[in-house]
């Protein structure tokens, strides 16, 4: 991947380090193999800051591979595609979409991803649509494919790991980062502070 255009916010650069450490362990603990050419999904993938990261330990040696992000909110999509679609050597199909990932209907017209990532699942914001977004989530999967979400607080970790359980998903590895960021909005929220891997049963 070429270099990204550095758009440039306090913390992140170390913040996606920090998370790209911690996938790789998630994927390890998960038995994760790469495809030689995977499809991943990034949902509610806001300004999708994570991209370079995930696909460096998601598909480390992929000379193929799509990669989708959606989320809800148009500004943010574009600015993940005047950040990262330049960035994309031959092969690489990235796309950004403006969109609501809890249309099942929408979602089930895509193709089936390898990986779906969630970074910083908003579960208790809106336990309703959260549900019905994991549920897509998990039935956007390949046979043998896994679910990441990643968590600001541990009790919405909890709380999101539990609803999946319901929905039926496997859990594979449960990790929380020692340096985690702290932010100053919220107590005992940091960035990244915990991220779980699934699989379907
Ligand atoms: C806590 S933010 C995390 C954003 C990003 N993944 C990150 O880590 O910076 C939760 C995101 O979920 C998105 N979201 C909420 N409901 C959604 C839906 N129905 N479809 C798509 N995105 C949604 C929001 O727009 C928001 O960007």
């Amino acid at each position: 991947m070429q270099a990204a255009i550095p758009f440039t916010y306090p913390g992140i650069a170390e913040d996606v380090a920090r998370l790209r450490e911690l996938l790789g362990l998630g994927l390890r603990a998960a038995a994760w193999s790469p495809p030689p050419a995977p499809a991943i999904l990034n949902l509610a993938c806001g300004r999708a800051d994570e991209t370079g990261v995930l696909l460096a330990a998601a598909a480390p040696l992929a000379r193929e591979l799509f990669y989708l992000g959606i989320d809800l909110r148009p500004p943010e999509i574009a600015e993940a595609k005047a950040r990262w679609l330049p960035t994309a050597p031959p092969g690489w199909q990235l796309e950004f979409r403006a969109g609501d990932a809890s249309r099942t209907d929408r979602m089930q017209q895509l193709p089936p991803f390898n990986l779906v990532f969630i970074r910083h699942q908003n579960y208790w914001h809106d336990p309703d649509t959260w549900l019905v977004l994991f549920r897509n989530a998990l039935g956007s999967l390949k046979e043998g494919g896994l679910l990441v979400i990643t968590s600001y607080f541990d009790r919405e970790h909890e709380l999101a790991m539990a609803c999946l359980g319901q929905c039926g998903a496997r859990k594979l590895a449960d990790l929380h980062h020692p340096h985690a960021r702290p932010l100053p909005d919220a107590p005992k929220k940091a960035v990244d502070r915990r991220l779980a891997v699934f699989g379907p049963t």
